[in-house]
């Protein structure tokens, strides 16, 4: 597996790359969730290049960039581990040469200051930025993201559409543990309680895609289940039903909708969220 270290090492060794060439971005400390990504990143390219880079454009002020967790080198153990060809590890000066302050901006406009983007300002401005410069850089043939983050994907989706970058963006369903607690690097801050509290989340998200099967009163189910999260113990900051294409609010016509949800629990804000098809159209 090839290290590397900057960008200058990163254009030497894609010069060389002659086969079609998939790119997993992380921000490291890799868990299962990552690994079902470079599986298929694999299935889908003859080499594959992971990044990792904890991209201080996404992180707002008092978010947690400084004590998010590093562990570079069991990352690596994993990936050389997996087959990976390379890992491209940028210092924060090849990606934002003339500071963060300066960067040229990329934002997707309607679907990045809702829902997550709402009270983390300028965060996915921070996601479409550096990924548009690690596609510029690495030139993968596909890029592969979790569903997980499914507003990061679809910004990144239409970033993609919008610039006409050649890049085919591939999402993979989430990874979850058995209690249906999806895999995140965050849930490394839960305690042994607060971990199977947790697992409410996924609990309420498969009661809420049930309900639609029934009714499409998405305003009703929505306030049930935040009363049921916050009566659970969660701070929830949305319990939201949209559109799973563009995420605007839903419509009865949708052929498939995305039930979204971001609750706290202590200081741990997770995140999660269930396609449903529209059985009613
Ligand atoms: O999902 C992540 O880990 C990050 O948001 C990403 C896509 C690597 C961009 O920094």
């Amino acid at each position: 597996m090839r290290l590397l270290t900057n960008l200058a090492r990163l254009r030497q060794w894609r010069a060389q790359q002659s086969r079609s060439v998939a790119l997993v971005p992380t921000m490291g400390n890799l868990h299962q969730g990552h690994l079902s990504l470079v599986k298929k990143a694999q299935q889908h390219a003859d080499v594959v290049v992971v990044s990792i880079f904890v991209n201080p454009m996404q992180f707002g002020a008092g978010e947690d960039l400084e004590s998010y967790p590093r562990t570079l080198s069991d990352d690596k153990e994993a990936l050389s581990a997996m087959g990976v060809n390379a890992v491209f590890t940028p210092q924060v000066s090849d990606i934002y040469p003339r500071g963060l302050a300066a960067q040229t901006q990329v934002t997707v406009p309607g679907i990045s200051d809702i829902l997550c983007g709402a009270d983390r300002a300028g965060h996915f401005t921070g996601v479409a930025t550096v990924v548009c410069k690690l596609f510029n850089m690495v030139q993968p043939d596909v890029a592969v993201f979790g569903e997980k983050d499914f507003q990061q994907l679809q910004i990144i989706r239409l970033m993609t559409q919008d610039l006409s970058l050649p890049v085919t963006v591939i999402g993979v369903p989430t990874a979850r543990e058995k209690s249906g607690l999806a895999l995140s690097s965050r849930n490394g801050y839960l305690n042994a309680e607060q971990r199977q509290q947790a697992a409410a989340i996924y609990q309420t998200l498969q009661d809420i895609a049930e309900r639609l099967n029934a009714t499409t009163d998405f305003k009703a189910i929505e306030s049930k289940a935040e009363e049921a999260l916050t009566g659970a113990g969660f701070k929830v900051d949305y319990v939201a039903i949209r559109n799973a294409d563009d995420l605007q609010k839903p419509t009865p016509a949708d052929k498939r909708w995305v039930v979204l949800i971001a609750a706290r629990l202590g200081k741990t804000r997770l995140i999660d969220n269930l396609q449903v098809v529209n059985k009613h159209a």
